[in-house]
């Protein structure tokens, strides 16, 4: 057996979607792709650049409001989180909502039982029931649960990195897994001055250039290619109509590789387009939540208006002339 008939199925995933992306009339890999290990070390450094505001000002908001969040919730909730939480954001919302039972889903089993043993030492006395799930579809919450109420969390702007019927697709999703009644303390990313933006997403250090160009490095490890690294260089570039910042592998040189056998020619600046990360004005997000089936009960926003805690209810459905 060679290296690629060997391939197991995550690796035929990243395979195909790597194939089908360079060759694309825009070419695109899916952005999931650049979560392996080295990209999830790397983007937990993003997280502390001076550059990156969105970490600390949201965990800044979750530390002035979870008190505030807790009181408008009733008791004996049951914590449901997409993309399980190790970090900082979640002892404090738990901390505060006091809940009957945690629940963190997330598709990657190791990092699941990771983060759920490090939160378990910090809360000994919580049920911690995690499920290894894909959260984009709806997902059968354990029998433990049932009867509780439930508040769903989403921090860290992650639905700013689905286009936007995908990201209506989630929220809808999460409505179906968490039912009615529940409600949703979710993270979002405001518009904001187009300096802030770029250096948030081309800091100084060089950190998210790593980041990205990590994906070529994984691409050549696994995959077997022979993409010469140093002819891409990368960009950040915002873009005002889709309201995102677009992170982009450019060619500084034209250059010639292969994939899997597959041959590939980039000319000189020309790009694989590798994220997009959504940034919302106020209405914006209130639209978004209300065509998936969620109603906004507050907002709370930092002084500059750079990020938004958003807590919503799922609204029941409703006749409309
Ligand atoms: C994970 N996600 C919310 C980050 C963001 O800000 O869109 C990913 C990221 N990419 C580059 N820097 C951070």
């Amino acid at each position: 057996m060679d290296a690629l008939t060997s391939l197991r199925p995550a690796d035929t995933a990243f395979r195909d979607d790597v194939l089908a992306g360079l060759a694309a009339p825009i070419p695109a890999v899916p952005a999931r792709w650049l979560y392996d290990l080295r990209g999830s070390e790397l983007f937990e450094e993003i997280t502390r650049l001076p550059e990156y505001y969105p970490t600390r000002t949201e965990t800044a908001l979750l530390e002035r409001h979870a008190g505030e969040i807790a009181a408008l919730l009733g008791t004996g909730e049951a914590v449901v989180e997409f993309g399980s939480g190790s970090s900082t954001k979640t002892p404090i919302l738990l901390r505060a909502v006091d809940p009957a039972a945690y629940v963190p889903i997330d598709i990657s089993g190791d990092f699941l039982r990771e983060s759920a043993e490090t939160l378990q030492a910090l809360f000994p006395g919580l049920p911690i029931l995690p499920v290894e799930a894909d959260f984009m579809r709806r997902i059968a919450l354990p029998e433990a649960v049932a009867a509780m109420p439930k508040l769903g969390f989403v921090p860290g702007s992650t639905i700013g990195n689905l286009v936007a019927r995908t990201a209506v697709d989630l929220l809808r999703a999460m409505k179906e897994t968490l039912g009615e009644g529940s409600r949703l303390v979710i993270g979002m990313d405001r518009i904001k001055p187009v300096e802030i933006l770029i250096a948030a997403y081309d800091d100084s250090a060089g950190i998210t250039a790593a980041f990205n160009l990590n994906l070529l490095h994984r691409i050549n490890v696994e995959l077997g290619a022979d993409i010469p690294i140093d002819a891409f260089r990368h960009r950040a570039i915002w873009n005002d109509e889709m309201s995102r910042i677009e992170m982009h592998l450019e060619a500084v040189r034209d250059v010639e590789f292969s994939v899997a056998g597959a041959r590939f020619r980039f000319a000189e600046g020309a790009t694989i387009h590798t994220e997009n990360s959504h940034k919302y004005g106020h209405r914006d997000s209130r639209l978004m939540l209300r065509a998936a089936g969620w109603g906004v009960v507050r907002e709370w926003t930092d002084e500059k208006e750079w990020f938004s805690i958003i807590l919503a209810e799922a609204e029941p459905p409703r006749s409309a002339p």
